[in-house]
């Protein structure tokens, strides 16, 4: 596959008379693709019903007849402020029961009907004009679902709407209330319409209350989503895309994924290593104009299962940007690296956010290509470069990977909902298991948590996942290949009831939790064989096989057949450590990555990325700083 450059444009914010000039200079530089009109509602229709499409149609033709192709975006994450009039409660409202104002962008409800039928209309009216014009190339729906917390709202709108997603669910109160354990503290309803969300109550609501929300709102946001692309398809045979964020897991992406034909993702790693990450202050210094060296490739890989298989970067950090604590410019060269990791991971195109900074409003601090007096900014030159070296480069087919792991959004939600431990969290868990596996220098895949089939790994990771679906169950009981789970594996039902039989409850594994325990910092439980336990600790009973444990002799991972399981939260050295001695047994040869330097190996190729401001040297071949190696294998 030869990938291809894009970039993101806003033809509204510019004279007209530039356009013609801007889609040449894009040409010029190697960009395929530009995406445009996702916030633009405002001059499409300025007053309601009054449609002003022409400048689309010849933003669209200027783009389209200098040689790019066109991502079109539905102007929904933007509705103009006249909506307010039309519909006075679509805003969504914060768990203070406070309405989100108008005055930025992201101001709606998931579950206002009214707002929701005129985002129909809207795409309508788009789909219906531009459906079968040759420049369009590609859909997007919406900006990035989630955004700025606004998957949940606890508006009016969603209070009905959940009412009747409950009914649906339980058909009885009866049931709802068996399910939910509300004999606890007398909170049994007579109604469905006695229920209210979740949010306002003296202590803590029930968890099986929030979780049915959280499973609510997300299911809002694809019923929101779908909405829309059931519209693009009967006038369009382009392809629909989201752009999803970095570690938002409000909605799960695997069932909005299933409606679209490609995901894609909106990498800011600086952005992100400073406020998305809870990385430590020495990993900020060292990475401060590099971002994360796992955090990309993370995204990327759980984007690519979201996609199945089918995925793209559709806005890129090209310099600093405007919302982290600090903007630091990026290390010359890695506007260029990150294209080319996501490349190796098997984006088929990366974009740019965005063509020319904006000298005005909320992001007139944030970098383009261009500087907004039209000169080049630093990173137009490395998209240029890369869009020579993607003609030069023969493939970046994928090459099948040996370790997965399960990624399930519910879990995250579990976990916030109960974390037991102030530091419990899902992401940091699975994210930890993945850049384990990352040092030892592997691919990985993410699997969805139903995935029916793990026959193409050689080892599996479950960790904290709440539920084990019966699909991942009975392919567990099949497979071959190494799985670990835990912590936290299969230790709920589906209502956040502790399982019985007690956890993790797993066929052919004879260990039982006996009792969890939180650990605040410093509570560190040393390991027998060096590291140590954090967070979290589960005692086991049983009679399987222990084949680590603590350094007072408690079991830490124990297993039976190809089932393992892990009784914590190992540090950064355990968890090397075990990883290591699974991919080991499980036949896999593993390499140990100097610190920062990363490798992906595509079906032709061996890519090198060196995170680190200073070269490395590694297997005799020096990569410099920020810099990228790649050599046919
Ligand atoms: C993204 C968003 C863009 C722009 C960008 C700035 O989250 O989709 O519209 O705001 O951030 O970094």
């Amino acid at each position: 596959m030869k990938p291809t450059l894009g970039v993101c444009y806003y033809p509204e914010h510019w004279p007209e008379e530039m356009w013609a000039d801007d889609a040449a200079r894009m040409v010029e530089t190697g960009l395929t693709w530009v995406r445009i009109g996702e916030f633009a509602w405002s001059r499409m229709e300025p007053d309601p019903g009054d449609l002003q499409l022409d400048w689309l149609d010849r933003a669209i033709e200027t783009l389209g007849s200098a040689g790019l192709k066109v991502i079109l975006g539905t102007p929904t994450a933007t509705p103009p402020r006249w909506m307010l009039d039309k519909h006075p409660d679509m805003l969504a409202v914060d768990a203070e029961g406070r309405p989100r104002k108008f005055g930025s962008r992201r101001h709606y409800c998931f579950s206002h009907q009214g707002y929701l039928e005129d985002c129909r209309r809207i795409t309508r009216i788009l789909a219906k004009r531009y459906g079968r014009n040759p420049h369009i190339q590609a859909w997007q729906t919406d900006n990035e679902y989630g955004c700025h917390d606004t998957t949940i709202s606890y508006s009016d709108a969603a209070r009905e709407a959940f009412r009747d997603w409950l009914a649906q669910r339980y058909q009885s109160p009866d049931v709802l209330n068996r399910a939910w354990g509300n004999v606890f503290w007398s909170m049994e309803y007579r109604d469905f319409n006695d229920i209210e969300l979740p949010n306002l109550t003296v202590t803590e609501p029930n968890p099986a209350h929030v979780m049915a929300f959280r499973r609510f709102a997300s299911d809002q946001v694809v019923r929101f989503n779908r909405a829309q692309v059931d519209i693009i398809r009967r006038h369009s045979d382009a392809p629909i895309l989201h752009n999803y964020m970095g570690r938002v897991t409000d909605f799960d992406h695997f069932d909005v994924g299933a409606d679209l034909d490609i995901a894609s993702w909106d990498s800011y790693p600086i952005g992100f290593l400073s406020d998305r990450l809870g990385a430590d202050e020495a990993q900020k210094k060292r990475f401060l104009k590099q971002g994360d060296p796992d955090f990309q490739a993370f995204h990327h890989d759980l984007y690519r299962a979201v996609g199945r298989g089918r995925w793209w970067v559709m806005e890129q950090q090209p310099g600093p940007v405007n919302w982290a604590p600090w903007n630091p410019a990026p290390l010359p060269g890695m506007a260029r690296l990150w294209a080319w990791e996501a490349f190796a991971h098997g984006a088929e195109t990366v974009c740019y956010f965005r063509w020319r900074q904006a000298p005005f409003a909320q992001e007139q601090m944030h970098a383009g290509l261009l500087r907004p007096d039209s000169q080049a900014a630093p990173a137009l030159a490395e998209a240029a470069q890369v869009a020579r070296e993607i003609e030069q480069l023969p493939d970046t087919d994928p090459a099948q990977a040996d370790v997965a792991i399960v990624f399930d959004y519910a879990s995250q939600w579990a976990w916030e909902i109960q974390p037991q431990g102030a530091d419990f969290d899902y992401f940091a868990l699975v994210f930890d298991t993945y850049r384990a596996l990352r040092r030892l220098g592997l691919n990985v895949d993410f699997l969805p948590p139903d995935s029916g089939d793990l026959s193409p790994y050689r080892a599996v990771f479950i960790p904290g996942a709440v539920t084990l679906k019966s699909g991942l169950l009975e392919a567990l009981a099949t497979y071959d290949g190494l799985a670990v789970l835990g912590p936290r594996t299969n230790s709920k039902t589906d209502e956040m009831a502790i399982r019985l039989p007690l956890p993790p409850d797993l066929p052919g594994l004879d260990a039982t939790v006996s009792l969890v325990e939180s650990l605040p910092p410093g509570a560190e439980m040393p390991l027998a064989e060096g590291g140590a336990n954090t967070r979290w600790f589960e005692a086991l009973e049983g009679a399987t096989d222990v084949v680590e444990t603590t350094d007072d002799g408690r079991p830490y991972l124990v297993r039976e057949g190809n089932l393992l399981y892990l009784a914590g939260w190992p540090d950064d050295t355990a968890f090397a450590r075990i990883t290591a001695r699974v991919c080991k047994e499980a036949g896999l040869s593993t390499v140990e990555m100097p610190g920062g330097l990363r490798q992906r190996l595509t079906a032709g190729h061996r890519f090198l990325f060196n995170y680190n401001a200073v070269p490395v040297t590694h297997d005799g071949i020096t990569i410099p700083a920020a810099g990228v190696h790649w050599q046919a294998q």
